[in-house]
């Protein structure tokens, strides 16, 4: 049995969130979106594609004038301006209009990438998000930040853009690498601490069952995720306040991935960001000694970093400093209020977030 989470903007309905174990009810979104006689196009990755394109073509062929297909390169560094340039001219040579339709059928470098071309090519056509990692389930299909990387700055050039749809399959979870599969943790881990302390508890709970891929827990943790993230993206769709909070675990994350040369992936330098962040939050006396282990060790359960080797902080500094999440010249910085309570804080310094850092050094190195 499907579950189906309806997001809103100032009370009016905008998408829904359909989450299945199949793509067996995909042709149900497509019939809502009235989607007959427009052409489509499904952008994906080499990897996704050789999986679950044929699936989702065949679905979209009994309803779409014209089915085409368009396939990236899989990873980060072909989220930019050049991918979007390729995917102009492929729309442009289909003759695809106004009335016609994206599909992002991938993980989060598709699903942003398709969405700023759907914000962009003829000031805006409709799509839809089909993300196939966990982390794009549970965060970046929902709440329409678009973008592409521009140079080494991420997600710089971008726009916000509403899906028509996001239709999550549980089932495509089976063919993730388990790296990426954990991951996406990062992310799930962070609703607990934000906003919904008895979730953290029920993921504490429950580590085995969702380790073991447990359908039911997984939907389970799918939909109360998404939710989580909806109700913050309701309340602030376009981030003038409450949406930083989402950010938690990111300010250092961010500046981590870079340094990294994005060799390890989003959710797990938002794992490591969380700690450092949350060791600032116990410093202040926010949190205490007990919660910032459990938090670690919760983490760990999930198979995400909690360290990282010594990284020059000079860089590290400035990196945070040029990071999106800056206001007026100061650093938004996420912390936690206890746990369930994340706050907006401008006033975290560089010594505060170097001691976070420093916490989160494997010792010895
Ligand atoms: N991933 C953070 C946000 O959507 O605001």
């Amino acid at each position: 049995m499907g579950k189906t989470i309806v997001v809103k903007e100032h009370e009016t309905p905008i998408y829904e969130i359909r989450i299945e174990n199949s793509y067996a009810h995909f042709d149900e979104v497509l019939r809502q979106l009235k989607i007959a006689g427009h052409r489509v196009c499904i952008v994906s990755d080499t990897t996704i594609s050789k999986y679950y394109m044929k699936d989702v073509v065949e679905i979209v062929k009994d309803y779409a004038s014209l089915v085409e297909t368009f396939t990236l390169q899989p990873g980060e560094e072909h989220k930019n301006l050049d991918s979007v340039q390729a995917l102009y001219e492929y729309l442009i040579q289909s003759k695809f209009d106004r009335n016609d339709f994206l599909i992002a059928l991938g993980g989060g470098v598709v699903g942003d990438l398709t969405g700023y071309v759907a914000a962009t090519y003829l000031r805006g056509i409709s799509f839809i998000q089909m993300p196939t990692t966990l982390l794009s389930m549970v965060d970046s299909s929902i709440g329409g930040k678009t973008g592409v990387d521009f140079a080494a700055y991420k997600n710089m050039v971008g726009a916000f853009k509403q899906p028509k749809a996001v239709y999550i399959n549980t089932s495509v979870l089976e063919t993730l690498t388990p790296r990426q599969f954990y991951s996406g943790f990062g992310e799930v881990t962070k609703y607990g601490y934000i906003s919904d302390a008895p979730f953290d508890a029920w993921l504490q709970e429950n580590v085995e069952k969702l380790i073991q891929k447990d359908s039911e827990a997984l939907a389970h943790m799918i939909e109360r995720s998404c939710n989580n993230k909806r109700v913050v993206v309701e309340e602030d769709p376009t981030e003038k306040g409450i949406r930083a909070i989402l950010n938690f675990g990111h300010t250092l994350g961010h500046a981590i991935e870079k340094m990294m040369d994005f060799q390890l992936l989003h959710g797990e330098c938002v794992a490591i960001g969380m700690v450092a962040a949350a060791y600032i939050s116990q410093q202040r006396g926010m949190i205490t000694e007990e919660q910032l282990q459990t938090i670690q060790n919760t983490l760990e359960q999930f198979q995400l970093p909690t360290k990282i080797k010594n990284l020059d902080e000079k860089t590290l500094i400035d990196i945070t400093k040029n990071d999106k999440k800056m206001d007026a010249g100061k650093i938004k910085f996420i912390l936690l209020d206890g746990i369930g309570h994340a706050v907006i804080d401008p006033t975290v310094t560089t010594d505060e977030m170097l001691a976070g850092f420093r916490y989160v050094v494997e010792k010895g190195e």
